[in-house]
């Protein structure tokens, strides 16, 4: 359930027509679907039962305020890489508590700020970090909490910029390595040794690779456990969605296709993973970013003007890649699907932003409808690593944010005034004396 359905010829999203909203906050516009956040939290959530486990969203795939307070109103937790994520997750009515801290550049400013607000756990990703926070700690008359990010060295067959578990990557700690870091981190009188993670990367649309990951750790986690006594182990996020046409916008009959019997489903992943996980004696955390919001949001945009070259047919809409990154950066696929549908014939179309840069497109040779000047389009499965990767590219200042729950709507996030664009900027007073 994605939440973004046509109702007649209608886009909707839940019980709300997409169109009113466009109508109220303009575009380009970032639109959310409460329902179904809560859907796919609840599905993951439900299928890992049979575990004592918890879920640490991660809060990099979406960091609205109104999307943590969704999860975390669900008893979730979260997955932070920043002091500006905790506190964000503070914000948002999270608690620290429930909070793992990962990435490898954590400052000691971001450290202390972490260890004073309690964290669960820290996940490490060098010998210097697990220094640096002993350091910390003995200094702030604290434990800290760390669990090392193994690098279990397994290809999560997904793209180049988004695998992370492999000895080509900068993450985590290289597998054969790790029995004596912890060896030396239980010397450090200020670290709690209280789990260990692993996380081989993104959009991963099988469920093979997180399979033999974890088999891989297993003994190596039996044998940390013995040694260390520890609390938990985290597996991860990574889990993929489906970003192609019809399974992504719900078309009847979607469930019958072939790229549908294929996807990664909470049922398929925790049919396998339970069974390998239930005699570990530990507490599993789960860090999954995209499954929550990619489906759950879409980013509506405006056609500006219809181009035909001798060979092309190109839509100029008002969103760009500074809204929208993953096509420019990952030539990632989103389906575009018109607000108002329309029957018959289709053209090849580009669909391309404003800026001026020819990797600023949404699609090449797209079969479209025909549109027109005013028309809206819908991109679809843009709730993660969309809005949260935008940028001020052009001076364009950032898209607005609806959270949609039911008949209800709200404005999460307003446009961002375009002088703030430039609000922290100034120029030195030499530049100001006018020259004669
Ligand atoms: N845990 C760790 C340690 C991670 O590095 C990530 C994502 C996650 C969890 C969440 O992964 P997810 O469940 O969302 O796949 N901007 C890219 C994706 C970058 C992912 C970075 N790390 C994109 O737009 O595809």
């Amino acid at each position: 359930m994605h939440g973004f359905h046509y109702l007649g010829r209608k886009l909707f999203c839940e019980r709300v027509p997409v169109e009113t909203l466009v109508r109220k906050f303009g575009t380009p516009l970032y639109v959310y679907s409460q329902a179904t956040l809560a859907d796919h939290f609840q599905k993951l959530n439900r299928a890992m039962s049979p575990l004592d486990h918890l879920i640490c969203y991660a809060v990099k795939a979406n960091s609205n305020l109104a999307v943590l307070r969704t999860l975390a109103n669900l008893g979730s937790g979260f997955d932070i890489v920043s002091a500006g994520e905790l506190r964000r997750v503070i914000a948002a009515g999270g608690d620290p508590g429930k909070c793992v801290f990962a990435g490898v550049g954590k400052t000691e400013a971001e450290i202390e700020f972490a260890l004073r607000k309690g964290v669960y756990s820290f996940n490490v990703e060098s010998e210097p970090e697990l220094e640096r926070i002993n350091r910390i700690a003995g200094r702030l008359r604290r434990k800290a909490p760390v669990a090392v990010r193994v690098n279990p060295n397994v290809a999560a067959r997904t793209h180049a910029k988004i695998t992370t578990g492999t000895y080509e990557n900068k993450f985590g700690i290289a597998y054969e390595q790790v029995e004596g870091v912890y060896e030396r981190a239980s010397r450090l009188k200020h670290l709690h040794l209280r789990g260990v993670q692993m996380h081989i990367g993104s959009q991963i649309t099988t469920v093979e690779p997180f399979e033999q990951a974890v088999s891989k750790m297993l003994p190596l986690v039996q044998r940390l456990h013995r040694r260390h006594g520890l609390e938990f182990l985290s597996i991860g996020g990574g889990i993929g969605i489906v970003y192609e046409p019809a399974l992504a916008s719900g078309r009847p009959g979607w469930w019958k296709t072939s790229a549908a019997k294929n996807i990664l489903t909470p049922r398929k992943y925790a049919d396998r993973l339970v069974p390998l996980l239930k005699d570990v004696g530990l507490r599993i955390l789960m860090e999954p970013g995209r499954f929550i919001a990619g489906n759950a949001g879409i980013l509506v945009t405006r056609v500006e003007y219809v181009k035909r070259t001798g060979k092309k047919n190109f839509l100029i809409v008002d969103a760009a890649m500074n809204d929208l990154i993953r096509p420019a950066f990952y030539d990632a696929y989103h389906e575009i699907v018109p607000l108002t549908a329309r029957n018959g014939a289709t053209i090849r179309t580009d669909v391309v932003g404003p800026i001026c840069e020819s990797g600023d497109f949404f699609c090449k040779d797209r079969p479209l409808p025909p549109l027109r000047e005013g028309d809206h389009l819908a991109l679809l499965s843009a709730g993660a690593y969309g809005f949260v990767m935008a940028s001020n590219y052009n001076t364009r200042p950032l898209a607005a944010e609806v959270l949609v729950n039911g008949r209800q709507a709200a404005l999460v996030r307003k446009r961002q005034p375009v002088e703030q664009t430039w609000a922290g900027e100034t120029v030195p007073p030499w530049l100001k004396t006018r020259r004669l």
